[in-house]
Order: structure tokens, then C-alpha cells, then sequence
């Protein structure tokens, strides 16, 4: 497994990371614990080294598994996860004052909890779970961040920016007081590279690319008649045309297949891996095989510059999610 550097924190983490969201329990319809214990502890077998969690990932349940397939193992291992706003409003409204999402306590309670979860003294990464930069010029979050990294309850901090709006944290990054940035990058979405990975770069902020296979879009597994289940956030996801739509995308990007990536979601992840600006990047897994393939491709054949260039021409946009008036 390779290892990156992630940003100013200094730290070694395995490039490729494991997207805990869908082990939570919360929003991908069947899943089973026993089955996601597995794909951890296989993870970490495999040299995996980064995890990205969230309190709501099933209200600190997938905190609580990742705990668990650690207590078995001294592996090394650096642990992301994030504060949720206390509004409970994604993506975050810039017209919102800081203090609804991000008032001190709340930083610092849900600190405590998801410490408490995870069964650590200390955090390796928080992260506010949105973001705007209309937050910027007030102080109370500063504060809170701050205090807690003086306290050692925290050692990193970071935001996950708003679904395909990457320029929505580009005063933050550059002021210097974050750590890392969590973005949506993937074969549609590459924006990312046009002015934020760029500045991630001078400022030495880590990036941690999430929704690397397009939440199972680029996975190779869906077909036009893929169903899913009501409490699958897929079902939304992929409603009114989108899931013909991808399928069409995806056959157009099949022809690029070859030895250096047999399959779609080597050839989405080494697409991602291929930019010098990430970090690391965390497909959500839930199964074994899917840990063994993703974890396998970590040092292979690198995607060659004729096959990067044509994945270019791929990049798909699309509608940000509208904010409510
Ligand atoms: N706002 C935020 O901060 C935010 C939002 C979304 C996601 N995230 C983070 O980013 C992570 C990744 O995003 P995501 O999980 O939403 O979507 P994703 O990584 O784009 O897609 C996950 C899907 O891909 C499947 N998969 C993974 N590897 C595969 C392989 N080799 N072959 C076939 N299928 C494969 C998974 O299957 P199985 O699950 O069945 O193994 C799952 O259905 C999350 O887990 C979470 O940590 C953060």
C-alpha cells in the first residue's frame, strides 16, 4: 500500500482510505455488521491506514465499528471523522450565521461524543461535516478549534465541502487554518481541479476525495434495471432519469479499459490517484472483495497520460442540490 502525506498534519496515511459511510447503518439500505467487521478488519490487514467516518454515519454506529475491529489490532491507523452542523442543514446555506451550525459547545460536545465512540483520547481529524466561506470572518468556531487542539482532544481539522461546489472553501484553505479539505472528485466531477486542488497545493492542505466511484455509479455494478431499497438514499440518488443516464455515461468510458485498470472502479480510483493534489481517496465498502480490489491497486500500473487525457473529456456536470429558500 502506498503511503501520502496528508497536508500540514505531516502524516504518513495509505492512499488509498475506507469510506465508513455505508458501514453506519443510516442510509444504504441492507447492511450487515458482521460483513462490515470484516471488510475493516481485512482493510487494515491490507495496509489500509485512513479512515473517514461521521457522528451521523448511524448516529456514532460506524465510530463504534471502526473502534471495534481496532481494540483486536495495534495496527497503525489515523481516524477522520466530523461534527455534524447543529442545524442538521446540508449543504451549508452562506446565509446562515455561524453560530446556528457551529456554535462552540456543539464543537465541542460532539467532540466528546464521537471520542467517546470511537474510544480515543484524542481525534486525529475533526472535521465540520459542511462548509461555507461565509463563515470566514467570525471567530466563535476559530475559538472552539483552537481550545480543542490545545486540550489534545484534536490534533487535525478539516472541512467536507458542499456537493460539487468545490470553490465554496477557497478562503478558508487559504487562510491557513485548516488542515485538510473533503471533496467529491471522480471521473464526472473533476471542477476540483481548476482552482481548489491547485491551492491545496501551495497551501500544503491535505485532500481527501470522497464519492470516488460516483456512489456506485462508476462501481461497474449498476445496470438501467438496478432497483434499490426505499431506506437506500441511492433509490433518490439515482431517481428521475439519473440512473439511465449513468449507465449510458459508463459505456462510454468502457472503451478505455485496458491492463493497466481491467475494470471500472481501478480505472475511476487511479484516475483520482493520477492527480498529485490527493491525499488519500476513501471508496465506501462494505464488502470483503471490494477491500481486496480497492486495497489491491494501491502501487500498480498508473493510468497512462493517453488514457488520462481522454477521461478528460468525461467530466459530466451537474446540478448542485438547490438550497431551500
Ligand atoms: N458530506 C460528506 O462529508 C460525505 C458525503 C458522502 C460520502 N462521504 C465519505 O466518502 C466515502 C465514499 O463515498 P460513498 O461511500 O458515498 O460513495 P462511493 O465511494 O462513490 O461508492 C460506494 C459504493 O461503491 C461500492 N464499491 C466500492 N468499491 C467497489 C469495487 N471495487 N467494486 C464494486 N463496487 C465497489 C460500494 O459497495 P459496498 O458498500 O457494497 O462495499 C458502495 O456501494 C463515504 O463512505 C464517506 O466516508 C462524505
Amino acid at each position: 500500500m502506498n503511503l501520502r502525506t496528508l497536508g500540514k498534519t505531516g502524516k504518513k496515511i495509505s492512499e488509498i482510505g475506507f469510506g465508513a459511510w455505508g458501514i453506519g447503518k443510516s442510509w444504504w439500505g441492507t447492511t450487515d455488521d458482521v460483513e462490515s467487521l470484516r471488510a475493516l478488519r481485512r482493510a487494515i490487514d491490507l495496509g489500509i491506514t485512513f479512515f473517514d467516518t461521521a457522528y451521523v454515519y448511524g448516529d456514532g454506529h460506524s465510530e463504534q465499528l471502526i473502534s471495534r475491529a481496532f481494540k483486536e489490532s495495534g495496527a497503525p491507523h489515523f481516524i477522520a471523522t466530523k461534527c455534524p452542523p447543529l442545524n442538521m442543514q446540508w449543504p451549508a446555506d452562506p446565509r446562515t450565521p455561524p453560530e446556528e451550525a457551529f456554535p462552540e459547545n456543539w464543537i465541542v460536545q460532539c467532540t466528546e461524543r464521537s471520542l467517546k465512540n470511537l474510544g480515543l483520547e484524542s481525534l486525529d481529524l475533526q472535521q465540520f461535516h459542511v462548509w461555507t466561506d461565509a463563515w470566514m470572518s467570525r471567530d466563535e468556531w476559530k475559538n472552539a478549534i483552537v481550545k480543542l487542539k490545545k486540550q489534545g482532544k484534536i490534533r487535525g481539522f478539516g472541512v467536507s465541502i458542499n456537493d460539487l461546489d468545490p470553490d465554496s472553501a477557497l478562503q478558508l484553505v487559504d487562510s491557513g487554518l485548516v488542515d485538510t479539505v473533503q471533496v467529491i472528485y471522480n471521473i464526472f466531477e473533476q471542477a476540483p481541479e481548476t482552482t481548489l486542488f491547485p491551492l491545496c497545493r501551495k497551501k500544503d492542505v491535505g485532500v481527501i476525495v470522497r464519492v470516488p466511484l460516483d456512489e456506485g455509479g462508476l462501481s461497474g455494478t449498476l445496470t438501467p434495471r438496478t432497483r434499490f431499497e426505499d431506506d437506500d438514499f441511492r433509490a433518490r440518488y439515482f431517481a428521475d432519469g439519473r440512473l439511465e443516464e449513468t449507465c449510458a455515461h459508463v459505456e462510454k468510458i468502457k472503451p478505455l479499459l485496458g491492463p493497466y485498470a481491467p475494470t471500472l472502479p481501478e480505472l475511476a480510483l487511479k484516475f483520482i490517484l493520477a492527480h498529485p493534489a490527493v491525499s488519500t481517496v476513501i471508496p465506501g465498502m462494505r464488502k470483503v472483495k471490494n477491500v481486496e480490489a480497492n486495497a489491491r491497486l494501491s502501487g500498480g500500473t498508473p493510468l497512462p497520460e493517453r488514457v488520462l487525457q481522454e477521461l478528460k473529456k468525461h467530466a459530466w456536470i451537474r446540478a448542485r442540490q438547490p438550497l431551500d429558500d
